[in-house]
C-alpha cells in the first residue's frame, strides 16, 4: 500500500546520479555504516538540504543525536512525536527552505508499547504484557531490540504517509548487518519451535514443572520468580505471533522496496572502510539498493593540489630566507624574532607535506573501493563539530554539490 504522494519529483528517475538525485526520487533513505563515522550527522544533514532544495515534507528519525545537535532540531528528549523544525531556524541559517524539516527521535520503549497496542488481542492481555517484568527489559534494553523498532517505526512513519521523505538514522550496533536482518530474526523467533517448546510446559498445567530437571537447574539459578516471568511473557506473547510475523515480514519487504534505498556512510580509515565493503555487499546480498556511499570526514581536495606541494617545500627550503624577508613585514613579527619564524615556516611548510601524504593515500583508498556505487560523495572534516542547522547545511553542501 503506497501513502499518497505529495512532492513533485518523487517517484521519477533522477536525470543524473547525485546524492539530490537520489534524495528527490526516493521515500526512504536509511543512512547506515559503521560506528561514529558521522551516520546521525549525515541523516540530519541530508534531510535539512532535501527539505530546503526539494521541498516537501522531509522527516529525519534520529537515534542518537548529540545532546546540541538534538537541541538544534529542536527534538527534546526521546519520544515518537515528530516536531517541525521551525522556519526562523533556516532563516537564522541564512535560507528559506521550499520545504519543511521535521525531526524525531526514536524511542524505543514507547515503540515496542505501541506494537503491543496494536497486536494484543484484548485489552487485559495488553495490560499484562506491559506490565511484565521481562517484556520491561526486553523492550527497554536489548540492542537486538533497538535495532528491530528502528525498522518498525519507519515501517509505521512510511506507512501513515505524511512525509515526502523519511531519512533515517541506523543504531549503532556491533554489527552494522543487524539492523537488514532485525526484521527476519524476529519474524524468524515468533515462529520458532524453540519458543514453542519453552512454553509447553508452562501452558500445560497438567505437566509439573518443578520435576523437570531443566527446569530444576533453571529456578535454582534464575530464581522461580524469574522463571515464571518469563513463562508468562511468551505465552502472552503467543497471541501476538501472528500479528508480529505478518508485520516482521512487511518490514522487510519496505527495506527492499524501489522507494527504499541505502546510504552508507564511512571514514577512510581502514577498519571502518573495509566494515562499510562489507556493509555494501551485504546490500547487494540481500537485493537492496544502495543509493551512495559517503566518505566522511576524509581531508580536502586542496592537499591534492601540486601548486600546495610545491609551496611546502619552498617553505622547507627556504624557511631561513622567507623568513628574513617577511619579519618585520608580518604585524607582531619584528626582525628580531626571524629565527622562530623559520622553524614555524619550516613545520608549516613539513605538516603540509605530511597532510598531503595521508590526503594521498585517501585517494587511493577511494580509488581501490572494490563496489563503488554510481553516487560516491566525499566530505571534508570540518573543523568544528556540526551541532546547528547552518552547519548541517554546510555538510548538505558538499553531500549534494549544486
Ligand atoms: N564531516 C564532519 N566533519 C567534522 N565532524 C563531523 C563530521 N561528520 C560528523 N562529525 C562529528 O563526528 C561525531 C560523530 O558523528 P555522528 O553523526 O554522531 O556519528 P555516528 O552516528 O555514525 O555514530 C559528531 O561529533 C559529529 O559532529
Ligand atoms: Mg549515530
Amino acid at each position: 500500500m503506497s501513502p499518497p504522494v505529495r512532492g513533485t519529483a518523487r517517484g521519477r528517475p533522477s536525470p543524473a546520479p547525485s546524492l539530490g538525485g537520489l534524495l528527490a526520487s526516493k521515500e526512504i533513505v536509511v543512512a547506515c555504516g559503521p560506528g561514529g563515522v558521522g551516520k546521525t550527522t549525515t541523516a540530519a544533514a541530508a534531510a535539512a538540504t532535501a527539505a530546503v532544495r526539494s521541498g516537501g515534507r522531509v522527516l529525519v528519525l534520529t537515534v542518537d543525536p548529540a545532546r546540541r545537535l538534538a537541541d538544534a532540531l529542536g527534538v527534546k528528549g526521546i519520544g515518537n512525536e515528530a516536531v517541525r523544525v521551525p522556519p526562523q531556524a533556516f532563516a537564522a541559517a541564512g535560507v528559506q527552505p521550499k520545504g519543511e524539516l521535521w525531526a524525531a527521535m526514536l524511542d524505543t520503549k514507547q515503540s515496542w508499547d505501541d506494537l503491543v497496542r496494536r497486536h494484543a488481542p484484548d485489552a487485559r492481555t495488553r495490560e499484562q504484557i506491559l506490565a511484565n517484568p521481562l517484556y520491561r527489559n526486553i523492550s527497554a534494553r536489548f540492542v537486538q531490540s533497538h535495532d528491530y523498532i528502528a525498522m518498525e517505526r519507519l515501517y509505521e512513519l512510511h506507512a501513515e504517509g505524511c512525509y515526502d521523505l523519511l531519512v533515517v538514522d541506523t543504531p549503532p550496533s556491533r554489527n552494522a548487518l543487524d539492523f537488514l536482518d532485525a526484521p527476519a530474526r524476529m519474524a524468524d523467533f515468533f515462529s520458532s519451535r524453540l519458543l514453542r517448546w519453552l512454553i509447553v510446559p508452562y501452558r500445560s498445567r497438567l505437566v509439573n514443572v518443578a520435576s523437570r530437571p531443566f527446569y530444576q537447574v533453571a529456578d535454582r539459578i534464575l530464581g522461580s520468580q524469574f522463571l515464571s516471568d518469563i513463562a508468562e511473557f511468551f505465552i502472552l506473547f503467543q497471541s501476538m505471533y501472528d500479528g508480529f510475523v505478518t508485520r516482521a515480514k512487511a518490514v522487510e519487504r519496505l527495506l527492499a522496496d524501489r522507494r527504499t534505498s541505502f546510504l552508507v556512510v564511512s571514514t577512510l580509515e581502514p577498519t571502518p572502510l573495509r566494515e562499510a565493503e562489507t556493509f555494501v555487499g551485504a546490500l547487494e546480498a540481500r537485493g537492496l539498493h544502495l543509493g551512495a556511499l559517503v566518505l566522511n570526514k576524509v581531508l580536502p581536495p586542496f592537499l591534492l593540489d601540486p601548486a600546495g606541494a610545491q609551496a611546502a617545500e619552498a617553505f622547507v627550503r627556504d624557511h631561513e630566507r622567507l623568513a628574513k624577508a617577511l619579519a618585520g613585514e608580518l604585524p607582531g613579527i619584528p626582525k628580531a624574532q626571524a629565527a622562530q619564524l623559520a622553524r614555524v615556516l619550516q613545520t608549516v611548510g613539513r605538516s603540509f607535506s605530511d597532510y598531503r601524504l595521508v590526503a594521498e593515500r585517501e585517494q587511493e583508498q577511494r580509488a581501490e573501493l572494490s563496489r563503488a556505487p554510481e553516487v560516491l560523495v566525499s566530505v571534508p572534516s570540518v573543523d568544528r563539530d556540526v551541532v546547528d542547522l547552518a552547519g548541517l547545511l554546510a555538510l548538505g553542501e558538499r553531500l549534494w554539490p549544486r
